[in-house]
């Protein structure tokens, strides 16, 4: 087996990404999976070969969403943040290009093997940046940090990737004008330009439930006079709210409503980020194939608003066992124990959809190994992520020759099924390529995936733990 350099579609190649590809390459160069290299194409291919078992212990990068937050508090904070087990994926490396470009001192410190990133605080009042923001992939850059530039008085103009491009802006667009923020677009989509300044609090009735809004609003209304409230339909993940706290902010959280009030200054902090949830679940879920796999997870994020993967993996099959639960500002972190079992199947619906929105897609992709298959329902928020994933998702499994019926706003995928080994696309989207991966290791055959390079979004070094990982 051989490996060959990854190659970038030009418009990808900051200097971030590249930063990002090189840890890739390092974790991958001594692969048997193998990476084909396009030349002329400048794109990369996985092979994935069928697996016989699971086994192994792992450590994961830091968690995504607590990354993002953790750097924006960092960066309005007073005095310095330092963060142990920072997100490697391009994604929260993007959102520190951009606080670069507001000003924002940070380092990477590189005489640690632990992505430690250490933050100089500038407090509430960042600079105008020289040019536009490059949030690249990442919707919860754009997002999230539309809040806080709007809370800032200057013009910012936030852009990206095409995927992002095409993603809809509506959303934090509408609440933040209201509370005074002069924001114009792309008929609601990417780039934004945003004048902020003199913002007001609201009491906001999210329409759709989205951490990403309501962590948008959390920050604006920090930065706003007044107090701000708000509403979501369903409560989601609620990082936001707890960094928040952990940087010293106080929030009141009744039922589906929070409230913050505007003008409270945060304090730097010193934390170990533990280990990305939605990543971990395509280990898990890889686990969940084999009935003999054994498989531990150290330090991973445990958080109840994160962890209803978990809860469906153990009605299925799954024997998964937790130990030395600990606090760290308030994000609950765990050891994993899992076992393989038989699977038998599930349905996702309800707020168990916005819950389980990042790791629908490598469910969906196991479940036709499963015994009475996977119906998703009510996740029409998944049309809207990194690509259509509905589409995404029943253009792969079909590719495979598995049965699957697409709803407007979900699956249906029999169980029972034998898929086979089969030329795949990423879609550019980091959790179809990953999902993908891990459903062909139970195919018949060899799988082929296309445009696999962008599972660096989320997390670079992804081929090389499974490889590590799986038994042939
Ligand atoms: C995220 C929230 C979710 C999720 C995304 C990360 C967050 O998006 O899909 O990957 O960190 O708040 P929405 O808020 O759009 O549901």
């Amino acid at each position: 087996m051989s490996f060959a350099k990854l190659r970038l579609r030009p418009r990808l190649s900051s200097s971030d990404w590249q930063c990002k590809l090189a840890v890739l390459r390092a974790h991958t160069s001594h692969l048997s999976f193998r990476y084909i290299n396009l030349r002329m194409k400048s794109e990369s291919q996985v092979i994935v070969r069928p697996a016989r078992n699971v086994r192994g212990s792992v450590s994961l990068p830091g968690d995504k969403s607590i990354s993002h937050r953790y750097a924006m508090l960092a960066a309005i904070a007073d005095g310095s943040s330092r963060l142990e087990n920072y997100s490697t994926g391009a994604d929260c490396a993007s959102t520190l290009g951009c606080l670069r470009s507001l000003g924002v001192k940070w380092e990477h410190k590189k005489d640690t093997s632990d992505n430690v990133i250490e933050v100089q605080g500038s407090g509430p009042m960042l600079a105008a940046p020289g040019e536009a923001l490059d949030c690249g992939n990442s919707g919860s850059t754009i997002r999230m940090l539309s809040g806080i530039v709007s809370g800032q008085n200057f013009t910012s103009e936030l852009s990206g990737d095409e995927s992002l491009s095409n993603r809809p802006m509506a959303r934090v667009i509408t609440p933040l004008t209201v509370m005074g923020a002069r924001i114009s677009s792309q008929d609601g989509r990417p780039p934004l330009r945003i004048a902020g300044g003199n913002l007001k609090s609201i009491h906001y009735r999210m329409p759709v439930a989205s951490a990403q809004v309501k962590t948008c609003l959390l920050f604006a209304g920090l930065l706003a006079d007044g107090e701000m409230c708000i509403e979501e339909p369903l409560r989601t993940r609620d990082h936001g709210e707890l960094a928040l706290r952990a940087f010293g902010a106080q929030l009141e959280r009744k039922g589906n409503e929070v409230r913050i009030r505007g003008g409270q200054r945060l304090q730097g902090i010193e934390t170990r980020i533990p280990g990305d949830l939605s990543s971990a679940a395509f280990f898990l879920c890889a686990a969940a194939l084999f009935p003999n796999s054994k498989l531990t997870i150290t330090n991973l994020l445990m958080n109840p608003t994160r962890a209803r993967l978990l809860d469906v993996l153990i009605q299925m099959g799954l024997r998964i066992s937790v130990t030395q639960l600990e606090e760290l500002h308030g994000e609950l972190v765990g050891t994993l124990q899992v076992e393989g079992g038989q699977l038998t199947g599930a349905t996702i619906a309800g707020g168990d959809a916005a819950a389980l929105i990042d790791e629908i897609p490598v469910l969906a992709a196991i479940a036709p190994y499963t015994r009475k298959g996977i119906e998703v329902r009510d996740a029409k928020e998944l049309r809207v992520k990194e690509s259509d994933r509905i589409a995404s998702i029943a253009a792969n499994l079909r590719a495979m020759g598995a049965q699957v019926e697409e709803l407007e706003d979900g699956l249906k995928i029999p169980g029972g099924q034998s898929p086979r080994g089969a030329e795949l696309e990423s879609f550019g989207d980091h959790r179809i390529a990953m999902a993908f991966s891990i459903a062909a290791l139970r195919a018949q055959g060899e799988t082929l995936i296309r445009g696999s390079q962008c599972a660096a979004i989320s997390y670079p070094a992804f081929f090389s733990t499974l490889e590590e990982l799986v038994e042939h």
